[in-house]
């Protein structure tokens, strides 16, 4: 008896150290035995992986991630009333604009991905457009010299603005619940009043002067009305936000582009030197794309094509490392990060030479994500020295000629899975809000090339393909994107950031595919960025060890650390078990919030 028990103990204990020593996770619940096991990440001891040690949400029945906890709660509430995801996320967009002035918008645009329960893929392009007034040199002076500051502060800086339409668009396709429904708890948080995050009272504050600059030393909104700065707690009440929502209720895309709110915004255009007519908002539409769908491995990657550049970039990242054993050499180690970088050069040389509206331009989207194009434009590559950008141009393409946003997923129990980057493109836009309809304008018209060669805010260059001509949309690096394995919904992914936001994308699902994170990790998880130019590479703190660090200056890496932190993510992964893991950001106020 006494043998038996030791020998029950001998195989209990051996049994315990085969499980922890094969900490194995498949993201989608197919059996523990299959090839593509997941094998959990460890932290190397000498290379800190994580931002903070957030832990995921849990939920069984839908999740909403977003910039702000409200939002999301907005979005779950909607799924409790029997909403679906794109019902969800269409309330999660309004709130956002109402809780969300950084970033959430009626004045902005953006990139819709949607998966449905049958596992169809749908992408939206609600990016802005280019006024019919727009032209090739409105931002440059009699010299040809670029005015500072004009494609980014005040009136001209604004594209026709596409998030009214867009939500629009997605809510007549998908939506189950009423449009007068969805809108409801925008204007519920517009006309009670939002109660302010620090975070949100600083970027007010902060703001302050320049909101007088651009609307008047006495405009009302967005100031303290017992004439202080804002702090943590106050209540933001916005009654002419709400009284426009409210129009956008009734109407729904003609209480925005026409009538009374169309007037408005004409108005104040007129009133500051801008340029968008009600023609432009009469004729603006958002237009359903044929998603990029592409495999990496044995996932499928579905992301938005251009306008976005997000989804070719994501596609051509991906495939370009896939040849390399990231998982056996190690997050953030100096060989994966060396061509992690190098990827990244040569992406961005090719976002800057082809990319731009494909309304406009002809953009070789097939060839750049080819395989075999990607394995040419890797031949030059060397493990022992960095490729100096200098030596690196846009691929060659046979046939052609050169010529502060915010991301929510949203996933409902049906497994309808939605992905959306929307943007004003700064922070609070162009700053201007429109009188009496008490909504911010984007200062989207700064992502045009607006002289070739010369960057734009966030560093990005670009030519002819992304010129400013009438109706024409600015090239975007917003990446909303959705992973697909085994025909299953694996994750939903994307993240503010400007030009950071592809690589952010690109790095947090390498995190869950090649390192075993979990959704959060890999949200947490510390972040780089390449550029291709300038020709260097910025890291959150302690995001590289000294050994990378040391590893990739001796082979001529320019490496600086970053200041801030890199991207804000909102991202959803299916789990094993069926339940659903929200993650969001923990550098900023992002919230998940399931049920
Ligand atoms: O479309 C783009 O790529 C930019 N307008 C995005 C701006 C952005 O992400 C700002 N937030 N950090």
């Amino acid at each position: 008896m006494k043998k038996n028990l030791s020998l029950l103990t001998l195989f209990l204990v051996f049994f315990a150290i085969a499980c922890t020593n094969k900490p194995v996770q498949t993201t989608d619940g197919t059996s523990s035995k299959s090839k593509d096991l997941f094998v959990l990440f460890e932290e190397d001891p000498n290379q800190k992986a994580f931002f903070s040690d957030r832990k995921g949400v849990i939920g069984q029945n839908g999740m909403v991630a977003s910039a702000h906890p409200e939002a999301s709660k907005v979005g779950v509430e909607i799924m409790k009333m029997g909403g679906n995801a794109i019902d969800a996320a269409v309330a999660t967009h309004f709130a956002l604009a109402v809780v969300f002035p950084f970033a959430g918008n009626l004045g902005g645009g953006g990139f819709a991905v949607i998966r449905d329960k049958n596992g169809k893929a749908y992408t939206l392009d609600f990016r802005e457009k280019a006024p019919l007034k727009a032209n090739r040199d409105m931002y440059l002076d009699a010299k040809g010299d670029v005015i500072q500051g004009l494609s980014l502060l005040g009136h001209l800086a604004s594209g026709v603005p596409g998030a009214v339409d867009g939500m629009v668009e997605i809510h007549k396709k998908f939506g189950k619940l009423s449009w007068e429904k969805v809108v409801q708890p925008a204007i519920d948080l517009a006309e009670k009043g939002v109660i302010l995050t620090d975070r949100e009272a600083l970027g007010l504050n902060n703001n302050k002067q320049t909101f007088k600059k651009v609307n008047g030393e006495n405009t009302p909104y967005f100031m303290n009305p017992e004439n202080r700065d804002w702090v943590k707690g106050d209540v933001l009440i916005q009654k002419d936000l709400g009284k426009t929502l409210r129009i956008i209720q009734q109407k729904g895309r003609s209480g925005f582009y026409e009538g009374e709110v169309a007037d408005l915004l004409v108005n104040e255009m007129k009133k500051g030197g801008g340029i968008i007519s009600h023609e432009d908002l009469k004729k603006y539409h958002s237009a359903w794309r044929e998603p990029i769908v592409a495999d990496y491995k044995n996932y499928k990657i579905i992301t938005m094509p251009p306008s976005s550049s997000g989804g070719v970039a994501l596609v051509q990242l991906l495939r370009s490392v896939e040849q390399y054993p990231l998982r056996k050499w190690g997050f953030n180690s100096d060989s994966t990060v060396q061509v992690m970088i190098e990827a990244e050069r040569r992406v961005y040389a090719d976002r800057a030479k082809w990319m731009g509206d494909m309304d406009f331009v002809k953009v070789p989207m097939k060839e750049l994500m080819s395989r075999e194009y990607l394995k040419k434009r890797w031949s030059d590559f060397n493990f022992a020295k960095a490729t100096d950008s200098k030596s690196i141009d846009g691929g060659t393409i046979p046939g052609y000629e050169s010529n502060e946003t915010t991301h929510y997923s949203v996933v409902d129990k049906e497994g309808n899975a939605v992905s959306i980057t929307t943007t004003l493109n700064g922070g609070y836009g162009s700053k201007v809000v429109v009188s009496g309809g008490g909504f911010l304008m984007n200062n989207e018209m700064d992502d045009f090339s607006i002289k070739a060669g010369v960057p734009n805010m966030f560093g990005l260059l670009g030519n002819k393909a992304n010129e400013i001509q009438p109706e024409k949309r600015m090239l975007s690096s917003m990446t909303p994107t959705i992973v697909e394995k085994d025909g299953k919904f694996l994750m939903a992914v994307g993240t503010p950031g400007g030009s950071t936001i592809i690589t952010s994308v690109y790095q947090t699902i390498l995190n869950v595919i090649e390192h075993g994170m979990t959704m959060q990790q890999a949200v947490n998880a510390l972040k780089f960025h390449h550029q291709w130019l300038p020709d260097r590479t910025v890291y959150e703190a302690n995001a590289f060890s000294e050994k990378t660090l040391n590893a990739l200056k001796s082979r001529g890496y320019i490496i600086d650390a970053q200041k801030g932190t890199l991207g804000r993510m909102d991202c959803i992964m299916l789990r094993p078990d069926g339940t659903l893991e929200g993650a969001s950001d923990p550098r900023a106020d992002n919230t998940s919030v399931g049920y």
